[in-house]
């Protein structure tokens, strides 16, 4: 009978403490306190970008000891991993973005956000230039005039704003190898409109194909999605996109949902060359009895309004009728990015991205420019771990560096301070280290494959639990409580009620 008191007590205690900080952090996060205003005696620092590698760095920079300033066109972050739910409509758009003054609005001094575009940055005057994408951009471009008038000049729609110290976190664009129609008959599945343009066009797949009179022929070809591309940007879309076809479709379109073809085109001998051999089988047999197709060793060559063109294994050509295709064919560079490598033709020749050190300094850069993220060339993936991992390594090294910029100067204000210049010779500022801990790719079915470091080996899993464990590791990596109330409400939504099939114009 006391061990039943104490469970009641002790359960009473957990969920009344559990109610009482959800409170608190709610309305700490909602109610952000006054913030020190920029300070001309302090150096400036300029982030382009608001994805992975930026938000890291804001969330964990000290702006006691700077003014700074984030000019991304985009005004939040997006939590890619679950891109490719949100576009079968497992989750909700706005369940996955942070905007990105719910993180500066905390910062200790004010952060200026612009939502522009960086057309171009100066390596020599230390400048960046950029222009508002606002539709209503001549007010926009008013608005930023009067923040601060002395940082810009310029006209109306563009403008150019100095730095002291320059954070490149622009990422990467979809590499579409310059093959014909990419562009403009194939979805993308990389920002947030992608997604929404995928929903939209799979959608139409199905309204149309349900159109009275429609030929057999042209039913089955409306319905055959095509995914290019077998990393986990492609692997992860196709499960989604089977999820949505067994648990939704064959409710909603019973006439036609056993006619849905999905089939995922891979010039490479396997898809996930990062994971284990294992789970690669594993991942093979699971799409076999998804009934999802793998065409390895195929080369989609051009895509036209109702077909694909590929190059088989034997060489051959063959066209394939389809109603939609995904190109998830990997990264390339963005063009402010090549021009920025442009001006430092000496030490900038890495075709993959910006060579940096291993302070994330730019090299050739004298200091002054900072890369992190899939815009760089560095010996690891251009992954969300690694581009949170150098964020956040870059704030702690921003702080290392404030203290050694405040020791200088005094320093050579006093040519007797010893004890000054003993401080600043313990100042270090360490390289970067990255530590990595795993990769994981959902492959639909309630199913999940890991790659996790285990002492001295690794651990290769694959299955149902392997899901629910990819489910709390995202969950936990959201960057904000409210995020994550969005995402496991979302995910109670969907099993319960099941995604919308209702088409937004
Ligand atoms: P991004 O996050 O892409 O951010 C770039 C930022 O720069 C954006 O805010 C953009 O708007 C801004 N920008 C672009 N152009 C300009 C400009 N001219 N001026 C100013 N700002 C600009 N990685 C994992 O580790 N695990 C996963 O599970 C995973 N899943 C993924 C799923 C999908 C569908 C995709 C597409 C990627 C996934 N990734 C995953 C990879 C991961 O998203 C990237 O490695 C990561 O986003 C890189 O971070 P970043 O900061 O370099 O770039
Ligand atoms: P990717 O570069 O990993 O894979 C692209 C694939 O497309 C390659 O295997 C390539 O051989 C294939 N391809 C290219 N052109 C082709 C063509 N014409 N025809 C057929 N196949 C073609 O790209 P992805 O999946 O977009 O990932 C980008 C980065 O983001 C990677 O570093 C990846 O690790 C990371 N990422 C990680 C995820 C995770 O950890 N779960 C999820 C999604 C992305």
């Amino acid at each position: 009978k006391n061990a039943v008191t104490i469970a009641n007590r002790t359960f009473w205690v957990a969920l009344l403490a559990g109610i009482g900080s959800f409170a608190y952090v709610t309305q700490k996060d909602r109610h952000p306190g006054p913030q020190l205003p920029h300070d001309p005696s302090k150096k400036n620092i300029v982030v382009l970008g608001s994805g992975w590698g930026a938000t890291a760095f804001l969330n964990a920079l000290d702006t006691s000891e700077y003014n700074v300033t984030v000019v991304s066109p985009r005004n939040y972050f997006l939590f890619t991993p679950l891109l490719p739910s949100v576009a079968v409509g497992t989750l909700s758009t706005r369940s996955i973005l942070q905007p990105t003054r719910y993180v500066t609005r905390h910062k200790n001094r004010a952060v200026k956000v612009i939502e522009a575009e960086a057309q171009s940055v100066d390596v020599a005057s230390k400048t960046v230039s950029f222009i508002g994408k606002s539709a209503v951009s001549e007010r926009s471009s008013q608005l930023i005039s009067r923040l601060d008038n002395s940082d810009i000049q310029g006209s109306v729609s563009s403008t150019t704003i100095p730095y002291d110290y320059l954070v490149y976190a622009v990422g990467a664009e979809t590499q579409t190898f310059g093959i014909p129609g990419v562009k403009e008959h194939a979805c993308f599945m990389k920002e947030l409109n992608d997604a929404e343009k995928f929903q939209r066009r799979f959608l139409d797949c199905l309204e149309s194909a349900a159109f009275p009179g429609q030929s057999e022929e042209e039913i089955d070809r409306l319905l055959h999605m095509v995914v290019v591309g077998g990393g986990p940007t492609g692997v992860e879309l196709s499960g989604e996109l089977h999820d949505f076809l067994e648990e939704d479709l064959k409710s909603w379109y019973p006439e036609l949902a056993g006619r849905i073809r999905i089939t995922l085109v891979e010039a490479l001998p396997s898809v996930l060359p990062m994971f284990s051999k294992r789970l690669i089988d594993y991942t093979m047999s699971t799409f076999k009895e998804s009934k999802i197709d793998i065409m390895t060793q195929t080369m989609v060559k051009e895509i036209k309004e109702r077909s694909v063109t590929l190059a088989m294994p034997d060489k051959t050509v063959a066209e394939m009728p389809c109603g939609m295709v995904v190109w998830a064919a990997g990264n390339r560079n963005r063009k402010i990015t090549q021009d920025l490598m442009a001006q430092l033709p000496a030490d900038q020749t890495n075709k993959r991205g910006i060579a940096i050190d291993e302070h994330m300094q730019m090299k050739g850069s004298g200091g002054s420019i900072f890369a992190i993220g899939d815009c760089t060339a560095s010996s690891h993936a251009p992954t969300a771990q690694v581009a949170s991992q150098q964020g956040a390594y870059l704030a702690r090294a921003f702080a290392q560096r404030a203290k050694r910029d405040a020791l200088e100067e005094q320093a050579q204000a006093s040519t007797t301070a010893e004890d000054t210049k003993k401080a600043l010779g313990k100042v270090k500022i360490r390289p970067f280290a990255y530590s990595h801990q795993g990769t994981l790719a959902y492959i639909g079915s309630d199913k999940a494959i890991a790659d996790l470091p285990l002492l001295n080996g690794s651990l290769a899993a694959g299955g149902v639990l392997t899901y629910y464990f990819w489910r709390s590791a995202y969950l936990s990596t959201l960057f904000s409580l409210r995020n994550r109330t969005l995402v496991a409400t979302d995910w109670v939504r969907t099993k319960v009620f099941g995604r919308d099939v209702s088409r937004e114009w």
